[in-house]
């Protein structure tokens, strides 16, 4: 059912097949690269566990085939294994991204539900808890991916790179190896007056990311593909070599429930209490949308590039990606 949707998906509707889902304004942190946190006296306008469910219902109708649970800190949501189960129900894959904090205390919860967990980490020492704002999340993040990996459940890495932990690659991809979970790196999201004072500088991106590609060529569990790394090594203030397809991918609900992503977060299409994502997916306004953004191309963020290579259907970024299944 999943390899017929996403042929309908890629050859004949172009509809997104993933929904990500900031589940709530809650956290925990308070992260120097991302301001989200101060969002979090917002919560109590967050989707209900009921118009969550909706909101999957309807998922599924448009042929979704997966569900991404984030947030703020998605650990934080009480009714998360609720909503994930519910994902699971409509055939959705489950993924959380999450900061771990809580993970080791709610892994059993949400085990039955969850097919990847990916788990922020910036730095495999000290540094962590110093980005992070919290005394002991690099401890408690650890516990918990050992938890998940005993309860099965397939465990990934995320670290951000600014010039905070730039240094901080190697120690990253050696816990990668102890803990024998695969890692994924991407450059921090910097727009005009935000994060800017924290971007590296193209030269030291530069090495660092020539660092990350003899990695993973010499046989570290490094998820990104080879051709992500090399265009972020190549070219990472410039514009990029990749046409944006991202809404054609996925799409984003935010935790009141409005749709929005990148180029119309200021102009919503409108709130999945209130619209089928069917029919927005099949409207004129969306598929225009669709064709405005593949002249852009200014994300450095990995789900944003490597997805729109796969949409392209890339053959070197498709051979990447069998390499990485065998
Ligand atoms: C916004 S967080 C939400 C989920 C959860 N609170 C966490 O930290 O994993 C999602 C991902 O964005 C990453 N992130 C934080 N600041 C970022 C930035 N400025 N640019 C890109 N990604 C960022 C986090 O490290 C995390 O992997
Ligand atoms: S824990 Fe996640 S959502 Fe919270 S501030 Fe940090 S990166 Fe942002
Ligand atoms: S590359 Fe442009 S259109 Fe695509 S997700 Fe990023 S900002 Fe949006």
């Amino acid at each position: 059912m999943k390899s017929l949707n996403i042929i309908k998906s890629r050859l004949f509707t172009h509809s997104p097949l993933v929904l990500t889902h900031n589940t709530t304004s809650l956290c925990n942190c308070k992260c120097k690269t991302c301001d989200l946190w101060k969002k979090s006296p917002y919560h109590k306008n967050d989707l209900t566990k009921e118009e969550v469910f909706k909101m999957l219902d309807d998922a599924k109708q448009a042929g979704m085939i997966g569900y991404v649970a984030w947030g703020g800190e998605p650990l934080m949501r009480k009714d998360l294994p609720e909503l994930l189960r519910h994902a699971k129900q409509n055939g959705l894959a489950t993924t959380i991204i999450t900061n771990g904090y809580y993970l080791e205390d709610r892994s059993e919860e949400i085990a039955p539900y969850t097919d990847c967990i990916i788990v922020s980490i910036d730095a495999a020492d000290e540094l962590h808890d110093e980005m992070r704002g919290v005394h002991g999340i690099r401890e408690k993040a650890l516990k918990g991916i050992e938890k998940c990996k005993g309860l099965k459940i397939r465990v990934m890495i995320n670290s951000v790179i600014s010039s905070l932990n730039i240094d901080k690659v190697d120690g990253l991809i050696m816990l990668s190896k102890e803990l024998d979970v695969p890692i994924a790196f991407e450059p921090l999201n910097v727009y005009p007056g935000y994060n800017e004072h924290l971007k590296p500088d193209d030269a030291t991106i530069k090495d660092v990311f020539l660092k990350i590609i003899e990695y993973k060529s010499s046989g570290h569990r490094i998820v990104n593909s080879k051709q992500y790394l090399e265009m972020i090594r190549e070219n990472y203030s410039e514009r990029k070599q990749y046409t944006c397809h991202a809404p054609k991918v996925f799409i984003e609900v935010h935790p009141e429930g409005e749709i929005a992503c990148c180029l119309n977060l200021s102009k919503p299409w409108g709130n999945s209490k209130d619209i089928s994502l069917k029919e927005l997916f099949y409207s004129s306004d969306y598929k225009e949308f669709c064709k405005d953004v593949e002249k852009c191309n200014k994300c450095v963020v990995s789900c944003v590039i490597e997805s729109s290579l796969a949409y392209s259907m890339e053959p070197v970024f498709l051979l990447d990606k069998v390499k990485n299944l065998l």
